[in-house]
Order: C-alpha cells, then structure tokens, then sequence
C-alpha cells in the first residue's frame, strides 16, 4: 500500500482543512496509508539546521522521506500560508531533501471567496526552492471557498464540486505516486 504523510496547517478540532484531509483520507484508505503529523509539536527552525535531539523533527523528518505522496492542506492567514506549515517545509529544505521531486499536491479551504489562493500561491512560491521542489499536482487546483457554507453540522462536505475537485486532485497525486 502507498503511503502519504499530510501537512496540515488547520489545527482546531472544528477546522475545515482538516476536515477536508479526513474525507480523503476516509475515501482513500483500501490504497493509501494517511498520516498527519502534529506540525505544532515541531520546533521553530532558528537557521542552524540541527536539531538532532528533538524526536518529533526527526520522525516528522523521517515520515516526509519516507511517504510516497505529500498533501499540504493550507488554511489562509492574512494572505499566506500559516507559520506551521512553513516551518514544516523550511525544515524539509535541508538533506537530503526529502521533498525533491516528491508527489505533492495543495489542497485549502477558507472562510474567503478565494478558498486559499494566496495561501497557496505562497506555499508553491516556498516550494520552489531548489532545496524542496517537490514534483506537483498542477490541476485541478483545490481552492475552497466560503468553507463555511459547503460542510453539515457534522462536518461532511455538503457540496458536490468540493468533493469532486478532491476527488480528481487525488487521482492526480495517485498517479504520479
Ligand atoms: C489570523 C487569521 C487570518 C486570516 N486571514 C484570512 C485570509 O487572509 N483569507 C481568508 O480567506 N480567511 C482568513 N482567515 C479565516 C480562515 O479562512 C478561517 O479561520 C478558516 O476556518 C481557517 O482554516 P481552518 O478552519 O482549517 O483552521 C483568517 C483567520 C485567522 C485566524
């Protein structure tokens, strides 16, 4: 079985983001293993690189080298992806580079008519460094909207294009995995 590791910037219990990686990974489980690791148990990168003894970072270090497929799930924070996450990739942009040329793919949901654009053209900026280039799911992009009118008050996804985009998106991922 493929194995993905997913990056989750929603960390409430009522996030949307979340929600939206518990419909994949619900759908997905006879094909793929799901983790998420707590992004926030993570220490704040300082620039030195090492970090040795913290035993998150180094099981967080070793789920990214060893997935077979990344799914970054990004909230939007005041026009860019959250601390978590960026923290998270920052620590991947050392060796031996465990995302280069990784299957990855983006997905988001916000509250905003927008559903994530800037916070996902901000994590593909971050991407783009030579030290994380990752090898990306380029369509459909995943950008949900008004996150709030598209789940019941159960948190299933109510609307049939969110499930949809998902739905290709992960066939995409799927593929290049
Ligand atoms: C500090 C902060 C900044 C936010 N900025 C934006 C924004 O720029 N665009 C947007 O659509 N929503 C923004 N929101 C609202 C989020 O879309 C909303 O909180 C959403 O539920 C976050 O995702 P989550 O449910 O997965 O945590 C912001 C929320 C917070 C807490």
């Amino acid at each position: 079985m493929k194995s993905i590791v997913c990056l989750n910037g929603g960390t409430s219990l009522t996030s949307y983001n979340r929600l939206l990686t518990k419909y994949l990974a619900g759908n997905y489980q006879a094909v793929v293993t799901w983790e998420e690791p707590d992004l926030l148990e993570l220490p704040f990168i300082d620039g030195t690189g090492v970090n040795d003894g913290n035993e998150q970072l180094r099981t967080f270090l070793k789920q990214v080298t060893e997935a077979d497929g990344i799914v970054i799930a990004t909230p939007e924070y005041n026009n860019g992806t959250t601390a978590s996450i960026k923290n998270a990739l920052d620590w991947c942009s050392y060796q031996p580079y465990p995302l280069k040329n990784k299957p990855t793919m983006i997905i988001g949901a916000s509250v905003g008519q927008l559903g994530t654009v800037r916070a996902q053209e901000n994590v593909r900026a971050v991407l783009r460094s030579r030290s994380l280039a990752p090898q990306l799911v380029d369509t459909p992009e995943v950008l949900i909207g008004n996150a709030d009118c598209k789940f019941d008050e159960d948190g299933n996804i109510m609307d049939q294009r969110t499930k949809k985009l998902l739905t290709l998106s992960m066939n995409a991922l799927l593929n290049l995995m």
